[in-house]
């Protein structure tokens, strides 16, 4: 049986897994769906049939509207807001109270692994790839592709992240190679704007743009070099 806490609003409907937990004052609307070991956040408000994969953590008091959908292991920080109404009006030109019927609700999609910084706001539609981290206060208006390290209003790509999340380190010797300083994992650019993890002479035979890649190299280090 689920661990709900007994001031928490979770709709009959909802779907919690057995072993997810469901914190103080959360509230968990009609037909969303819980997968196992999830923790949602004291205050949090998970919205009418939004799905939310199994591992996933969701901090205090953020607002995932539906039709917000999230794989497995996904972090969502405190106070982050997914949207769901693009051009939102309380009322319509007519002056009367817009209702379910009046807008179409659009949703963000988050994939496995990624996380969302404390405070960030996505804007939907929006697509946030695998393993991707939204910095902190970052306010995402488009896809963020997998691994990607995005911040700021609008949110940009900032530089690349592993798995465990830490910012990744291009190798000097080895054009569109970046390896993750804390677990050494090696990662490689298929395309200027897509990174992959790297699983060595399979992933050889796959083509590598070298003309592309080299640029964007040389853009990579250019910022690594300004930062320092
Ligand atoms: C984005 C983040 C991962 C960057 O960490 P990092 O790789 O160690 O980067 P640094 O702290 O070295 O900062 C690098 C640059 O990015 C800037 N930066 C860092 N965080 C930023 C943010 N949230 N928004 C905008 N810019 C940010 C820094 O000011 C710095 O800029 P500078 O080079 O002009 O001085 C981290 O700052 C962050 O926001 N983490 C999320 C924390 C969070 O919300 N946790 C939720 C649980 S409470």
């Amino acid at each position: 049986m689920a661990r709900i806490a007994s001031s928490a609003d979770v709709a009959d409907s909802a779907d919690i897994a057995q072993s997810a937990a469901v914190w103080h004052l959360a509230q968990v609307r009609e037909g969303a769906v819980i997968g196992e070991h999830c923790v949602i956040g004291r205050g949090a408000y998970i919205g009418v049939g939004v799905r939310v994969g199994k591992n996933c953590k969701i901090q205090n008091h953020a607002l995932l509207y539906e039709p917000a959908q999230l794989g497995d292991g996904v972090f969502i920080g405190p106070g982050v807001v997914l949207t769901n109404d693009h051009n939102p009006r309380a009322v319509t030109p007519e002056g009367e109270l817009k209702t379910a019927s009046d807008w179409l609700p659009v949703g963000v999609r988050i994939d496995e692994g990624a996380a969302v910084g404390a405070r960030a706001v996505c804007v939907a539609p929006v697509h946030i790839g695998a393993w991707a981290l939204v910095a902190a206060g970052a306010v995402v208006t488009s896809d963020v592709p997998p691994f990607a390290l995005v911040a700021g209003t609008p949110a940009r790509r900032i530089g690349w992240v592993g798995k465990a999340g830490i910012r990744l380190v291009e190798e000097s010797q080895r054009p569109g190679f970046f390896r993750c300083p804390q677990t050494q994992t090696l990662y490689r650019l298929r395309e200027p704007d897509a990174l992959e993890e790297y699983r060595g002479e399979r992933d050889d035979d796959a083509s590598l743009n070298a003309e592309e890649c080299a640029g964007q190299m040389s853009s990579e280090m250019k910022n690594a070099e300004e930062r320092r």
